[in-house]
């Protein structure tokens, strides 16, 4: 079997086991707003999804989508998902002899969607203490030159769950300028953040925000997200996208009622978010070798170092896979650090969270015997 399959039947045998506890991928598991399920039925039964939504996406969710940025000057692409958004601008920007600048630890696959259009790929270290578990405006000054296409932040951050101040932003955009770098400013989790600032307020002309719908509505597997940037940058990154028959009505219509709700949606989401962070901390506080890496993290999940306890990421995930609870062990997210942490998702049912606790120190041994695990993803 080719491993691209073998990758398919792991998540096939996930999404198909009842009752799994979600607490590997950041995805929202609340019940869904009632406005935005209604939506959904109100769609499908009038069947508008014979029709291809309009290229660019319905114009109600692009003007929605800026409404909720408070960005004026900039235009809308709907896509399926924040990842088909990194695509095309990691597609489109990057070339043979271009650089594509990120952080390490970060998230995996613009990296791939820049070297297969021929850039190299340059990581920063921010994993650990002596980082402040942070990129610093001088690590980026030094990683950037003439070359760079792209710089691409995920603010917060994936996995560490660390937000930038303004002015970390202002300097960070500075720098893309200097050496007339685009901007990729992956915005997915910054609903979670006590307070996020928006790059394209900086450098509007060569920022390009990504918007995503899957975390705080929680519409993962809808497949809906947005590329957020000048007209003229997204005229010429998006002539012609993967996906040009427009993006899912059913998904479309969720997307705009969730906007409509967000005001009353987000706070209670974050409440019980944050709430589910303070049980893992306490539960984490009492094995001898756990630690969080930050808290309460920015964004809806939390990692966990695991390296002190003398258990792998691995051993920790299979363990917990006894129990019917995903994790993410740390190599998903960085070859170079991944060997230390596991990462935990929190914008799940409490009861989720809590069964996550309870059986955290009894997990943590069995963890210790576990020498051989399969492959994970
Ligand atoms: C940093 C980051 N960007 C984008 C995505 C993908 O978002 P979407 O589901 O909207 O494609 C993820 C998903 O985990 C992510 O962590």
């Amino acid at each position: 079997m080719k491993p691209f399959e073998i990758r398919n039947r792991h998540f096939d045998r996930l999404f198909n086991t009842p009752g799994l506890m979600w607490l590997g991928q950041n995805t929202n598991h609340f019940p869904t707003h009632p406005a935005v399920r209604q939506a959904m039925l109100d769609s499908i039964a009038a069947e508008e999804f014979h029709a291809y939504a309009p290229p660019a996406g319905m114009e109600e969710l692009r003007e929605s989508i800026l409404a909720d940025l408070a960005l004026t000057d900039a235009s809308v692409l709907v896509t399926d998902g924040a990842v088909e958004a990194l695509y095309i601008a990691s597609h489109a920007l990057s070339a043979p002899g271009g650089t594509f600048v990120t952080t390490d630890p970060g998230w995996k696959w613009p990296m791939q969607f820049a070297q297969a259009a021929g850039a190299s790929v340059v990581e920063i270290p921010i994993y650990g203490p002596e980082h402040g578990w942070r990129l610093s405006r001088a690590q980026l000054d030094a990683a950037v030159d003439e070359r760079t296409r792209i710089v691409y932040l995920v603010d917060p951050n994936n996995p560490l769950g660390v937000c930038y101040t303004a002015a970390e932003i202002e300097a960070f955009t500075a720098i893309a300028r200097r050496v007339g770098a685009y901007f990729v400013h992956d915005c997915t989790y910054r609903d979670f953040a006590d307070a996020h600032t928006l790059a394209a307020r900086f450098y509007p002309e060569r920022t390009i925000t990504i918007y995503s719908f899957s975390k705080w509505l929680g519409l993962a597997g809808l497949r809906v997200g947005a590329l957020v940037a000048a007209a003229e940058v997204i005229e010429r990154i998006a002539a012609a996208p993967p996906n040009n028959l427009g993006s899912n009505v059913v998904s479309q219509r969720a997307a705009i009622a969730g906007l409509e709700v967000k005001a009353e949606w987000m706070p209670e989401i974050n409440r019980r978010q944050r709430r589910n962070q303070e049980e893992i901390r306490k539960a984490v506080a009492k094995v001898p070798g756990l630690e969080i890496a930050v808290y309460p993290s920015q964004a809806n999940f939390l990692v966990i170092e695991c390296v002190e306890a003398g258990i792998t990421p691995e051993a920790l995930c299979a363990a917990f896979q006894g129990k019917q609870v995903m994790i993410r062990q740390g190599t998903y997210h960085t070859p170079r650090f991944g060997h230390r942490f596991v990462k935990v998702s929190t914008t799940v049912p409490e009861e989720w969270a809590d069964v996550f606790c309870a059986n955290l120190p009894e997990m943590a041994e069995r963890a210790r015997g576990i020498k051989d695990v399969g492959p994970l993803f």
